[in-house]
């Protein structure tokens, strides 16, 4: 079935392992923000079954992962999607391990790029956007800066161009559920769904 020009497929991934926690909560609000217009399919990494990058290079010679585990429905939703949209809380400075491991196994879009000089497979046309909510419990200026380089390439390697000015960033927050009355970070959150569903 064909969907409307306007009618974006966003996909929400969460990378946190606590479920229910500040990340899920955000994302939740951005979702929801996009509305009724769009098909939205949401995720949550810590539920699927995959490994890391076992770096065996078959992608190398073939755009495709040998790898046979739960990054396989991963792949078609990133494929389909119109818009990704990645939460997740900060670990040790960086992405915790599933939306790492998550990152890494996209080097067959890599490979597809840079190797084979192939064009992503997405499924729909024109431009499609990549936003990231991050939340941590510190305060430091730099808290976010290792994630932000990672997404600018897992954004590149998957064909989807970064509305990096509009990421929220949220520090302060550790408690579960705190992030429901920490400032506005929800208002933030809920903006760029609406951003994620409008932007053309
Ligand atoms: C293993 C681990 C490592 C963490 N490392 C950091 C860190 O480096 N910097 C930080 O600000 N918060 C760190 N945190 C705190 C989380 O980012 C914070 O509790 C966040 O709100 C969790 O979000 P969630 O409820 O969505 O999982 C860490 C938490 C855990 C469990």
């Amino acid at each position: 079935m064909g969907y409307p020009a306007s009618m974006h497929r966003i996909l929400g991934i969460s990378g946190s392992p606590r479920e229910g926690g500040n990340t899920d909560i955000l994302l939740d609000a951005a979702l929801e923000a996009a509305g009724d217009g769009c098909e939205l399919e949401r995720i949550r990494l810590a539920e699927l079954d995959f490994s890391g990058c076992t770096e065996c290079e078959d992608c190398y010679a073939t755009g495709e992962c040998s790898i046979e585990d739960d990054m396989s429905g991963l792949y078609s939703a990133m494929e389909r999607a119109d818009r990704i949209l990645l939460a997740s809380p900060i670990f040790f400075m960086g992405l915790p391990s599933q939306p790492k491991a998550m990152i890494d196994r996209t080097q067959r879009y890599w490979a597809l790029k840079y190797m084979l000089e192939e064009d992503f497979p997405y499924e729909g046309g024109g431009t499609r956007y990549g936003a990231f909510i991050g939340v941590g419990a510190t305060r430091g200026e730099k808290l976010f800066d290792g994630t932000i380089l990672t997404l600018k390439y897992f954004f590149d390697a998957i064909a989807v161009r970064p509305l990096v000015d509009d990421y929220v960033l949220v520090r302060g927050v550790d408690a579960k559920g705190e992030i429901a009355s920490h400032g506005d970070a929800l208002g933030a959150a809920r903006k760029l769904g609406e951003k994620l569903s409008t932007a053309d």
